[in-house]
């Protein structure tokens, strides 16, 4: 087992399940720690889980079981070593949380357990009956609130890593007043999540941009399987797009097209319950069959009671949006959710880059491969933040030089149209052609979203080139979303061209089938050139 050493000065980026417990867990080793959050303290993806947190907690269960789904879902790129670490690690970490304050439902049996797609067990713990996350959140910051060796910074937002002879030594910040400053570190945790705010749709708050990806990527830390990006099933069909969880349909709510038809008895053998991909895209093909319009999810069986609850946010978002779901099916679509690419990391959350740790959604442990299975989100965070922590100060990746097989600037003559943008002391004229977030999103949710084509991307590289990036030296907050935002979609829609086949999130129509020589990493061989 592994104790950090000597007292050292930690920078936590991100306030979700990962830094909120990096942090905790850094100040009790005896760490000082310095915590920085875009937002406020509880404003994170995080906060918006639904489902719950999947572990192997119940007799009927095993970590082997568990290893097995996560395997299958994650379609032949998960790395078995990173599943077994998550699976046999969960249940702790579950109990952690417990222990932090997290008040998970109860019901006659004791703990109460839900069912989700491509699950071969109930084991899907939840808080508050669809308000896990908000609950995970609040008792963890509670509990950073009561460390007074945490130093919290609100409404500060990383600008780029500080790296020094390949190893990182702190963060350059954006701070409140508009002024960018460095905070000096022995190291750094990255915890800013995913980046939903690439698509037009997705079910993340406006604060998922994809800082940490970006930055950890412009330092030279290797990023893979950016190509995977998880769109959920089901989002209401309504203004801010609010998740309509997996776990409904676990209760047995049903999908149906616009005749009344369960299209999804025709799609796979476990119907509403197949995988998300699976459902994801049979659901985007019926809504293009019905000329665009969303499909209807049916609760009504459920029941009144049980539906508002077990599921008082999703009670409460539909009567937002004028809708009554134990009267009537409720418009839903797919959204994009979950990216399972993001920073490489090893089984100890530490990225390539010596000094920078990873954790959450921001990071590709492996664990998730091409598919995510089902609230194995907030677990991943929770057991990689503990690993992350234990593995502080210990020597980093043995070389401070990046590993040979993971290049970071090969020619971009193999990418047309993926230039670096914004030279310093670019003209004004430039400016001119700055990165339009709503067209950047709209572009990838055609071309990048759920259906993707070698032609589609293609356009979209060639678009995205001919956008400038904001300056590094930005001080709002909006512009320096933008330059990851297009630094991000360039490597997502590189990644997605790079792979030539269909598996798990990644679904290509001109190449719709899987190709066994696929099942590995392939995106790290791309390389682009960030924008400065
Ligand atoms: C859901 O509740 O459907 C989302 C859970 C998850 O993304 O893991």
């Amino acid at each position: 087992d592994r104790t950090a050493p000597d007292t050292l000065s930690i920078l936590v980026i991100g306030s979700g399940l990962g830094g909120l417990l990096a942090a905790v867990r850094a100040a009790d080793a005896g760490h000082h720690v310095v915590l920085v959050t875009k937002s406020v303290l509880p404003e994170s993806n995080t906060r918006y889980a639904q489902g719950g947190i999947a572990a192997a907690l119940f007799r009927d269960d095993s970590v082997d079981a568990h290893v097995l789904d996560t395997l299958r879902a994650g379609a032949g790129l998960c790395d078995p070593a990173a599943v077994r670490v998550l699976c046999a690690e969960g249940p702790a970490r579950v109990r952690d949380l417990i222990r932090f304050g997290v008040d998970f439902d109860r019901d006659e049996s004791g703990v109460a357990r839900g069912l989700e797609a491509a699950h071969s067990r109930s084991r899907v713990v939840h808080a508050g009956g669809d308000a896990t996350g908000a609950a995970v959140e609040a008792a963890l910051v509670a509990t950073v609130r009561r460390r007074a060796a945490i130093d919290v910074r609100e409404h500060t937002m990383l600008v780029d890593l500080l790296v020094d002879d390949g190893v990182v030594r702190g963060g350059r910040v954006l701070c409140p007043h508009g002024v960018q400053h460095n905070i000096d570190a022995d190291a750094v945790i990255l915890a800013t999540g995913g980046a939903g705010a690439l698509f037009s749709h997705t079910t993340n708050p406006s604060v998922a941009t994809g800082d940490g990806v970006a930055a950890a990527w412009r330092a030279g830390a290797s990023v893979a399987d950016l190509e995977f990006y998880q769109f959920h099933p089901t989002a209401l069909a309504a203004p801010g797009t609010p998740l309509v969880s997996e776990a409904v349909r676990g209760e047995g709510a049903v999908l149906l097209g616009s005749r009344g038809e369960r299209f999804m008895l025709a799609e796979h053998p476990d119907a509403e319950l197949a995988p998300r991909d699976v459902v994801a895209r049979a659901i985007a093909r019926q809504m293009e069959r019905q000329g665009g319009a969303p499909v209807l999810l049916d609760a009504t069986a459920l029941g009144r009671e049980l539906l508002e609850t077990r599921f008082p946010t999703i009670t409460a978002a539909c009567r937002a949006a004028g809708l009554d779901w134990a009267v009537a099916a409720i418009p839903v679509a797919p959204a994009a959710h979950y990216w399972m690419g993001g920073v490489k990391t090893d089984a100890w959350a530490r990225t390539s880059l010596p000094g920078l740790f990873a954790v959450g959604e921001v990071a590709r442990t492996g664990a998730h491969g091409a598919n995510r299975l089902a609230s194995n989100s907030l677990l991943e965070a929770a057991v990689f933040a503990d690993r992350a922590v234990r593995a502080l100060g210990e020597p980093g990746r043995a070389s401070t030089s990046r590993p040979a097989d993971l290049p970071h600037s090969l020619s971009t003559s193999t990418i047309p149209g993926l230039l670096p943008e914004t030279a310093p002391g670019s003209s004004p004229a430039d400016l001119a052609t700055l990165v339009d977030r709503r067209k950047l999103q709209r572009f990838l949710w055609d071309f990048a979203g759920v259906h993707r084509s070698g032609a589609g991307l293609t356009s979209t590289a060639a678009s995205l080139a001919e956008c400038t990036a904001p300056p590094a030296s930005s001080t709002s907050v909006a512009a320096l979303e933008d330059r990851n935002l297009l630094d991000l979609g360039r490597l997502l829609v590189a990644a997605a061209l790079a792979r030539e086949e269909s598996r798990g999130a990644h679904f290509r129509s001109d190449f719709p089938d899987t190709r066994p020589d696929l099942a590995r990493s392939v995106s790290q061989t791309l390389e682009l050139v960030p924008a400065r």
